[in-house]
């Protein structure tokens, strides 16, 4: 689909996502011949930079962060298409006319109009409303296009995202809004659909009968780098992870299929999965939802601080770095299947998986055994499970039982692998080049739709406000940094046979 020329404004392009993501993806999105050739990248912001020290701050970053490798010619013409505008949209409510003229007068701008909010989530709604009395933000009726990109958090609850919404949809039409959630953009998230639903060999599967219970974990060995702890001393593992990239996963293993991949159509069944699924609430039940913060410890083989010695962080914190919660969905598919969810900071591996796993065969005809070279011991029976390897080494895994060689009628857990790096060698693109590029075309497929951001904090409120008010029914529970977060986190399965399922490589 061809791509309209656009004026793209980052507001807040001192960020780190700008330099660290947004510019490595645009620059890789024109060597791959990908964008028109008229175009520009307007960097909006506070600090002092011109079109010139802009330039140079975003070659840096092209030439560090670029998952690809750039030619430099071809990085010299992208930054061709870079400039820089300087104001405080925060403090100064006047700089949005001196940027409007500028937007109207420079000849290189094409006039199809992207803005893309990098900024604090309370300068969202501030920034819409200036774009509208500035006259930026068009109706869908005028042939030329505006389009809002908007970074999360959206909202810190569900009467905050309902506000903000409300805010988007007075001077926006919801198709002019693009709410981002980078999972989305993930090859590897992308080929959930696929997999599910370009195969018929295993969708029949997926449902309560067939399944005993799905796990999904988001692991990451990351801290508070990056100056990021007064942020997320405020926010916490569920409203950084669970609230958006989570429940988006959960909703891609979960949905029905739609009866054509049109944005609309993926949309209402993520939302009517959503509706399903019945809120935790820990104050009722303690155990489907366990909270947990890192003390000092080792990741990757270095020393590591408790959380509550992190920069910019309340050394009494209670603030959750780990959650682990149980969800049910009632439909007709899945109702009585568990799905666990668990997400920490500097856990012993940064791993994202969501692990299937069936129901054992109704008759045990075989001795299984596990295997360590030669040396064999029996185990108890090892149910079928399918992993989707989100990052690293994507890819995935059907662990099924075999027989082992020999004269002995023993059985033994073998993988099947698909890894792509293996299938398909290079890099796979970045979530944001793909996010960016359905952008320009305008498509919203990849991004939350109002109503469905909304269900999605629907599902997290009882646990956000019971752990904000640092409930005592449910209490915090502390883990070493480098482990897989607090023991109690096995509270929250159903059955005592259950364990979390640690991928060690
Ligand atoms: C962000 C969170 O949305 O996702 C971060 O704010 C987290 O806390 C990051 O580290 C994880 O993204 P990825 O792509 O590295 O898995």
């Amino acid at each position: 689909m061809a791509i309209d020329p656009f004026t793209l404004t980052i507001f807040g392009a001192t960020g780190d996502l700008t330099h660290r993501k947004l510019m490595p993806a645009l620059c890789a999105l024109y060597a791959r011949g990908l964008l028109p050739e008229n175009f520009a990248v307007v960097g909006f912001a506070r600090r002092p930079y011109d079109d010139v020290s802009f330039r140079n701050w975003m070659s840096e970053s092209v030439r560090r962060f670029s998952t690809m490798k750039v030619p430099d010619d071809a990085v010299s013409r992208f930054l061709r298409h870079v400039y820089y505008h300087q104001g405080d949209f925060e403090a100064d409510p006047h700089c949005f006319s001196a940027f409007r003229q500028r937007l109207l007068k420079e000849t290189q701008w094409p006039r199809n109009w992207l803005f893309y909010l990098s900024v604090k989530a309370d300068l969202f709604e501030v920034i819409i409303r200036a774009l509208s009395e500035h006259g930026l933000a068009r109706s869908t009726l005028d042939p030329l296009w505006s389009r809002v990109v908007i970074e999360k958090p959206f909202g810190r609850d569900l009467d905050s995202a309902q506000a903000l919404n409300r805010t988007c949809l007075k001077y926006l039409d919801e198709s002019q809004i693009f709410r981002i959630d980078h999972y989305l953009g993930k090859e590897t998230v992308q080929n959930i659909l696929s997999f599910r639903f370009a195969n018929s060999l295993f969708e029949p599967l997926f449902n309560r009968d067939h399944v005993d219970h799905v796990q999904i974990t988001v692991a990451e060995t990351v801290g508070m780098e990056g100056g990021r702890g007064a942020f997320y001393d405020a926010t916490g593992a569920v409203r950084d992870m669970v609230q958006n990239h989570m429940l988006q996963l959960l909703c891609l293993v979960a949905m029905e299929p739609p009866s054509r991949l049109a944005a609309q159509l993926v949309r209402n069944e993520k939302v009517k999965l959503l509706h399903a699924i019945e809120p935790p609430d820990p104050c009722q039940n303690p155990n489907v939802a366990v909270r947990g913060q890192y003390t000092a410890g080792e990741v990757d083989g270095r020393p590591v601080v408790a959380y509550r010695q992190e920069e910019r962080v309340a050394v009494n914190s209670t603030t959750a770095t780990f959650a682990a919660l149980r969800l049910n969905i009632h439909t007709w598919r899945w109702n009585g299947v568990p799905f666990y969810l668990r997400t920490g900071k500097r856990l012993r591996r940064r791993v994202t998986e969501i692990m299937v796993q069936f129901k054992t065969p109704p008759l045990d005809l075989f001795e299984t055994v596990e295997c360590l070279g030669d040396v064999c011991r029996p185990v108890s029976a090892r149910p079928n499970r399918l992993i989707f390897r989100i990052q690293p080494a994507e890819g995935i895994t059907i662990r099924c039982m075999a027989k082992r060689p020999g004269l002995q009628v023993w059985v033994e857990e073998v993988p099947l692998d698909f890894l792509y790096s293996e299938r398909w060698p290079g890099a796979l693109p970045e979530a944001y080049e793909r996010l960016l590029l359905d952008v320009m075309r305008g498509d919203t497929t990849l991004f939350t739709r109002s109503d469905e951001v909304e269900a999605q904090w629907r599902v997290v409120e009882p646990v956000v406000r019971a752990w904000d008010e640092n409930d005592p029914r449910c209490p915090l529970r502390f883990y070493p940094a480098g482990s897989w977060g607090p023991p109690e986190a096995s509270n929250v399965f159903v059955s005592q046979h259950t364990k979390w399922w640690n991928p060690e490589t």
